[in-house]
């Protein structure tokens, strides 16, 4: 089994960034080195690390650990048409990634992934991502430990999936007044509403004035 980790920035009001279009990395202006080694240090205590085609797109992150000592944990990114921006710099570093793709993707695309320094391209699932089926094949693989740092519409489909063993939230000291920034989770892209989970606050502390909660659930849905 998977144990899966969310680790994510939330405003006030509940936000993952700033705007409809902005990168979840300004909210790191809001916070000190402090909180950055902690949460890198997050990075390094698990095998792989996951963020949806969304953040790869709006955010270009990297997902290595630089500001912390520890190996970078194997990227994984959900794609199902495996069209991702060809100079993502997480494409093009040489280090670890796997690209997950669904049977829609074209081969011209695929093509263009695996020729990256270190990528590898998997199938799994018809349209979307069957996220289930991955985590099989990912334990299979010797992986037991993912963060998973967002965005909202892969938060949302691994919390329908009842695959979530931990939250984490860096509770980010702004209200954005935007309502089009995306929030914690999106209902509205993949699968609807779901049932209500209960969870439990079982961390909580401050660093440079940032509360971080760390919740694991009462009980995982079968
Ligand atoms: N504050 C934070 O902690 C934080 C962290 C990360 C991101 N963000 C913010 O979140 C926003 C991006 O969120 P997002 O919802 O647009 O993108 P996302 O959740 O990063 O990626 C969603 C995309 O992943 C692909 N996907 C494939 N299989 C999926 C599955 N089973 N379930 C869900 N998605 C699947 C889909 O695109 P395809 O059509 O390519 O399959 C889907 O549209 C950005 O504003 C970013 O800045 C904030």
């Amino acid at each position: 089994m998977v144990e899966i980790t969310t680790l994510s920035e939330l405003t006030i009001d509940g936000k993952l960034s700033l705007g409809p279009k902005a990168s979840s990395k300004d909210l790191f202006d809001f916070y000190e080195s402090d909180l950055r080694v902690w949460f890198h240090e997050q990075r390094a205590s698990h095998a792989a690390i996951m963020v949806g085609s969304g953040t790869v797109i709006s955010d270009d992150p990297e997902l290595t650990v630089r500001h912390a000592p520890g190996p970078n944990p194997l990227r994984i990114i959900p794609s199902s048409t495996g069209r991702l921006p060809l100079d993502a710099k997480l494409l093009n570093d040489g280090l670890a990634t796997i690209v997950v793709v669904s049977r829609m993707a074209k081969i011209v695309d695929v093509e263009a992934l695996a020729m990256k320094p270190n990528v590898e391209v998997l199938e799994c699932g018809e349209s979307s991502i069957d996220l289930v089926a991955l985590m099989d094949i990912l334990d299979g693989r010797g992986i037991k430990s993912m963060i998973v740092e967002g965005g909202s519409r892969l938060l949302h489909s691994l919390h329908q999936a009842g695959l979530v063993n931990r939250i984490i939230i860096k509770h980010i000291p702004v209200i954005t007044g935007s309502t089009e920034a995306p929030s914690y989770m999106n209902p509205y892209a993949l699968g609807g509403a779901f049932d209500l989970s209960r969870w439990r606050l079982v961390e909580c502390f401050s660093k440079g004035g940032i509360a971080v909660t760390i919740y694991e659930p009462l009980a995982l849905r079968p």
